[in-house]
């Protein structure tokens, strides 16, 4: 069999150890042939496809980024769909289609999968808000670098007796920003399931500032005051004509500091979280769903994608991965509030 590997979505630490574990486990164990589809769903359209071998995923699992590059390209847009991608197939011989994406890229996997492509996902969020995974690799490596940052941001507030806003991404769900507050011993953290008032948080802050804290408030890209309709966003629409998140640390900043009377400052974390090296802990994530996804290709699971539960590697129907986001449960957050202020 000879499969093509995509990676498509904004990027996560571990891609490469996915392509790496599907391409080691289909030549040793199966015999099988792949190439590598450019820039994800762009290369099958423009039948951009280079050669993917041993040597070519030797020593990559450490590497950031992917070696296939990625793009939120919708493969029914433009000289897209059904048709164009079957040609590509055909004209390059290949049987089947392993795409490793978040919700936009497994939505398009659902709908070619439904017309007779023979496609296998493998998830990928940063923002760990696939509701079918318990995690996703690139998350662990996102709470690690954010965590980081903040126990630097924590030195330099005590150093200034100031509060420090860090802002990280979660589009929709606050998963880094409570597992990055709750490592970082955060004095506040907010997340877009969770609105909150900006008396509730000058309420924290000057709860910690009163106790000798320099305060530390995390608070996810998504979240809203309650005074909000909608996520901050002043940067346009990204490509899926979603608005491009970003700025609430900066908005709100001034407000708490006008408040408190606490010197404040913000920073916005922005796509180090998704750069460099990832985790051990993503690794071997990464390695096993690539490991698995060539399992599901053997079994002719189209249709369905990797998913982790528990400690256990399993198949899950694309239906099921684009239904519901993975939220941060209310006793989840409940309990990191304990900590709060
Ligand atoms: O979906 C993952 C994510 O990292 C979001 O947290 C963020 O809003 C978005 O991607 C950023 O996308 P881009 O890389 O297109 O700026």
């Amino acid at each position: 069999m000879r499969i093509g590997i995509l990676t498509s979505g904004g990027d996560a630490p571990g891609l490469n150890a996915v392509i790496r574990g599907a391409v080691f486990t289909g030549i040793q164990v199966y015999n099988q042939e792949f190439v590598g589809f450019r820039n994800g769903w762009r290369g099958v359209v423009q039948g951009d496809i280079v050669p993917l071998g041993r040597h070519e995923v030797k020593g990559i699992s450490k590497q950031g980024g992917t070696i296939l590059g990625t793009s939120r390209t919708n493969p029914f847009e433009g000289i897209g769909g059904v048709d164009r991608v079957n040609e590509v197939m055909r004209t390059n011989g290949i049987d089947a289609i392993i795409a490793i994406g978040g919700e936009g890229t497994l939505a398009a996997a659902r709908r070619l999968t439904d017309a007779g492509i023979k496609i296998v996902g493998v998830p990928k969020t940063v923002d760990n808000d696939l509701s079918a995974t318990d995690y996703s690799f690139g998350f662990d490596t996102a709470v690690g670098i954010a965590t980081d940052a903040m126990d630097r941001l924590r030195t330099t507030g005590d150093a200034h007796d100031r509060c420090m806003v860090a802002e990280v991404m979660g589009r929709h769900v606050g998963w880094i920003a409570l597992h990055s507050g709750m490592a970082a011993g955060a004095h506040a953290i907010l997340i877009p399931e969770r609105k909150t008032s900006v008396e509730q948080i000058c309420d924290w802050v000057t709860a910690a500032h009163d106790r000798g804290r320099a305060p530390l408030v995390v608070v996810a890209e998504g979240f809203s005051l309650d005074s909000m309709d909608d996520a901050h966003s002043e940067r346009g629409l990204d490509a899926f004509g979603r608005p491009r998140l970003g700025g609430i640390g900066e908005m709100i900043a001034p407000i708490i500091e006008e408040r408190t009377g606490i010197e404040t400052r913000a920073t916005t974390l922005g796509h180090i979280q998704r750069g460099g090296t990832p985790s051990a802990f993503d690794r071997v994530l990464a390695t096993r769903l690539g490991m698995a996804a060539i399992n599901s290709v053997v079994e002719g699971n189209w249709g369905q994608m990797v998913a982790l539960r528990g400690t256990d590697i399993v198949h899950v129907p694309f239906e099921e991965a684009l239904g519901t986001l993975n939220t941060v449960p209310d006793s989840r957050y409940d309990e990191a509030r304990i900590l709060f202020g």
